[in-house]
């Protein structure tokens, strides 16, 4: 296949971040998708519809001239979050999900619930009116090693979750085992962000030739089986599973470091990237049902009606790209890729 057009996508786990590196990265977001789910994680994070509302101008403000963009808001759900929060965020219409860190889990997440099992209250409101909770599904816990966080983290406290409150929506953000495909499938009211990141790379990436800290994010790659396994279900059409990047800008000052920071950066070329994941295993006519129709599905939004274009053709990803104090280090930086996205306004 040389050219494929679909329906223009959106991403359903996108980290803009603020002030300058928000300007710096919001352009490439723009031109690749419609809409994204915009995660809270700032510091401090977004916690209420005040932080929502006034995150959301800034976002509007830095959307380039021309352009049209829907960044769809989230909150950040803390120990102290009340019912009275996410009602009036929901209200509100323009906050769609409240996203749960593991406090420690990641990047900005200190904040983040220290026992799930205390948000009960916030979970039984959100099902009552029927808000989707997005998880970051890893345990913290420093005797459970780093590969298996995912899986524990289903075993411990998802199942129980989904027992406590079967109609509450789940999304399980950017799985990475095959664990988390089968539960995925077997549960109800549940479905999956995959990350580009994730359908391309094995843990073994991680330590090529040595260290490579691009490579670097959370949920840590894991081993090939578990790479195929979600690509599998990528790429299966099934409506539970659907495109999240989970593109998360740092400076190159903060990988390239003794102590370096995790995510990668992938809003410059996501369509690209995944284009090459679902040829990999010829599933190119899975993508646009991925990218497209399964996302807005599961929120209940309209899907897009703009087409954009998929060309197969050459070109070499930058090996850097403009970020405040430092560079900005795209995924497979310096690389050839073989798709290329073309959206013109319609
Ligand atoms: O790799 C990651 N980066 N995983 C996360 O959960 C957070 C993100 C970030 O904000 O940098
Ligand atoms: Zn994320």
């Amino acid at each position: 296949m040389q050219e494929l057009k679909i329906t223009r996508p959106d991403d359903w786990h996108l980290h803009l971040r603020d002030g300058a590196a928000l300007k710096a990265v919001l352009p490439h977001t723009v031109r690749q998708f419609a809409r994204a789910i915009i995660m809270p994680n700032l510091k401090p994070p977004v916690r209420s519809l005040a932080d929502a509302t006034a995150y959301r101008a800034r976002i509007m403000a830095a959307i380039p001239a021309g352009r049209q963009f829907e960044p769809l808001m989230t909150l950040y759900l803390t120990d102290n979050t009340k019912p009275e929060d996410i009602i009036a965020a929901n209200a509100s219409g323009f906050v769609k999900a409240v996203k749960y860190y593991p406090a420690g889990a990641t990047t900005n997440s200190e904040f983040g619930v220290t026992d799930i099992r205390k948000c009960d209250r916030i979970f039984e409101t959100m099902q009552h009116i029927d808000m989707p909770l997005l998880l970051h599904g890893e345990v913290t816990s420093n005797d459970i090693d780093v590969f298996d966080r995912e899986k524990v983290f289903i075993e411990q406290y998802l199942i129980p979750l989904k027992q406590r409150f079967p109609k509450l929506r789940v999304v399980l953000e950017h799985i990475t085992t095959a664990d988390a495909v089968q539960f995925v499938l077997d549960a109800n009211n549940i479905a999956a962000t995959i990350t580009p990141q994730h359908l391309l790379f094995s843990r073994n990436i991680l330590f090529k030739g040595g260290i490579q800290p691009h490579f670097y994010c959370l949920p840590i790659l894991k081993r090939e089986q578990h790479r195929q396994a979600i690509l599998q279900a990528a790429t299966s059409g099934n409506p539970k599973f659907f495109l999240g990047t989970d593109s998360a800008p740092h400076g190159r000052n903060r990988k390239e470091n003794s102590c370096g920071c995790a995510g990668c950066y992938s809003a410059l070329h996501a369509m690209e990237l995944y284009a090459e994941a679902f040829e990999s295993v010829n599933a190119l006519d899975k993508l646009e049902a991925f990218a497209s129709f399964h996302g807005p599905d599961f929120y209940q939004l309209p899907r897009n009606t703009e087409q954009i274009t998929l060309t197969k053709t050459s070109w070499c990803i930058p090996n850097e790209l403009p970020f405040p104090d430092s560079g900005l280090v795209p995924l497979r930086a310096g690389e050839e890729i073989t798709w290329q996205m073309v959206y013109k306004r319609q």
